[in-house]
């Protein structure tokens, strides 16, 4: 979507999948949806160094209305219990830490855990939203037909556009599509970003599939990443309980190569420093923010092991990942060519390892690349031309 946003893709934080629909704010006053929890997660990523690294967007997602919406302007309401200061005093709260606001809806009858949807009321919801100073808008597919979605999320995105405001719009569209013909040209015209494939859950598994489908291609969406779209394959769980160490490394790594929104969600306020610093190293996010915008593609896969690469800048490098996905064993060597990877160069490429920023020695055509992978475990590097 040309609306001037997501040129790189998007950065910032989520709450679903941390912390769900919970609005038990009476006994669990921390952690429930309400405006504190927003405001804390805001505080922290101005504070511990998310802001500079380029998260921006603090994003609220499901279970934040009221079951009804207003009868006389038939707008939102946020739960007064929950959000007592209203969405304008949040918005501002968050602007005045320098990042933005964003906020979830539905473009059915209800949004997936039951609030009001927009289906009839696309126009009032895109002005409230604008009034109140919401930056991002991810407007879900629940209680609807996908037959709707191709005139639908167009609508939502004009009168998105209508305010003035710019509003960054993430879309569910492809999602709920997964095994129809799906018009990506025409999603990456409407959207800014948009799911296509299944939640993620707090699981190596979940990782391990969502990778695949992104692997897989299927409808060559990655044909329409580029500045402006970007295919979003959901939250990042980096300092939530499922992964290790080394998983969350390859969470990291494989979001990188898939130019994908990295929107966090986990408790940014009792993160461990380990998982912090790999939400924010440089190297990582270097990769992720390539101003090419190009998504990278799975480029071979045997035995559980599978490569990716991606075109980044310089003109002529590559992000290079290698995911072992074998569940036991002490690791495996991968031995390849630079014909392997489908890179058609003349040009030897120096390689560095990112996490560690380790020199791993000068390719050509004719040398073979042996790297170590631990099993669940990624390598991520860069491959530069030298001349
Ligand atoms: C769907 C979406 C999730 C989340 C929930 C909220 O499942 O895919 O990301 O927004 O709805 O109910």
């Amino acid at each position: 979507l040309d609306n001037g946003l997501a040129r790189t893709p998007p950065m910032g934080w989520l709450s679903w999948q941390r912390f769900r629909c919970n609005i038990d704010c009476k006994n669990d006053p921390k952690n429930c949806i309400s405006e504190r929890l927003y405001m804390d997660m805001a505080d922290r990523m101005a504070a511990d160094g998310y802001k500079e690294a380029g998260y921006e967007y603090v994003n609220i997602d499901d279970c934040w209305a009221l079951k009804e919406r207003d009868p006389k302007t038939l707008q939102l309401v946020p739960d007064p219990v929950r959000f007592p200061s209203g969405m304008k005093k949040l918005a501002d709260y968050v602007h005045s830490k320098g990042l933005k606001l964003g906020t979830y809806g539905d473009m059915g009858i209800y949004t997936c855990g039951g609030y009001p949807g927009s289906k009839f009321t696309m126009e009032t919801d895109a002005r409230t939203f604008s009034e109140w100073g919401i930056d991002s808008f991810k407007m879900d597919g629940c209680y609807s037909t996908t037959a709707d979605f191709p005139t639908a999320y167009p609508i939502m995105e004009f009168y998105l556009n209508k305010t003035g405001r710019p509003i960054l719009f993430s879309c569910s569209w492809p999602a709920y599509m997964q095994t129809k013909d799906i018009n990506y040209p025409l999603i990456a015209e409407k959207c800014n970003i948009w799911r296509n494939y299944d939640d993620i859950a707090d699981s190596w598994d979940s990782v391990k599939t969502i990778i695949k489908f992104y692997g897989d291609n299927k409808g060559n969406f990655s044909a329409v990443a580029g500045p402006g779209n970007f295919n979003d394959p959901d939250m990042i769980i980096v300092g939530n309980r499922g992964l290790s160490y080394s998983e969350e490394q390859a969470q990291m790594a494989l979001w990188a190569m898939m130019a994908a929104p990295l929107f966090i969600s986990s408790d940014l306020r009792s993160i461990s420093n380990e998982s912090r610093d790999l939400l924010l190293h440089k190297g990582v996010i270097a990769i992720n923010q390539d101003k090419l915008g190009i998504m990278g593609q799975r480029v071979f896969a045997v035995s559980n092991i599978q490569v990716w690469t991606r075109p980044v800048l310089p003109a002529g490098s590559y992000a290079l990942a290698i995911l072992n996905e074998n569940d036991g064993g002490s690791g495996t060597t991968v031995k390849f060519y630079l014909s392997n990877l489908a890179i058609s160069s003349k040009s030897s490429f120096k390689l560095t390892e990112i996490f560690q920023g380790k020199d791993m020695g000068v390719f050509n055509s004719t040398t073979e690349f042996a790297i170590d992978v631990d099993v669940s475990s990624v390598f991520f590097g860069k491959l530069t031309p030298v001349s």
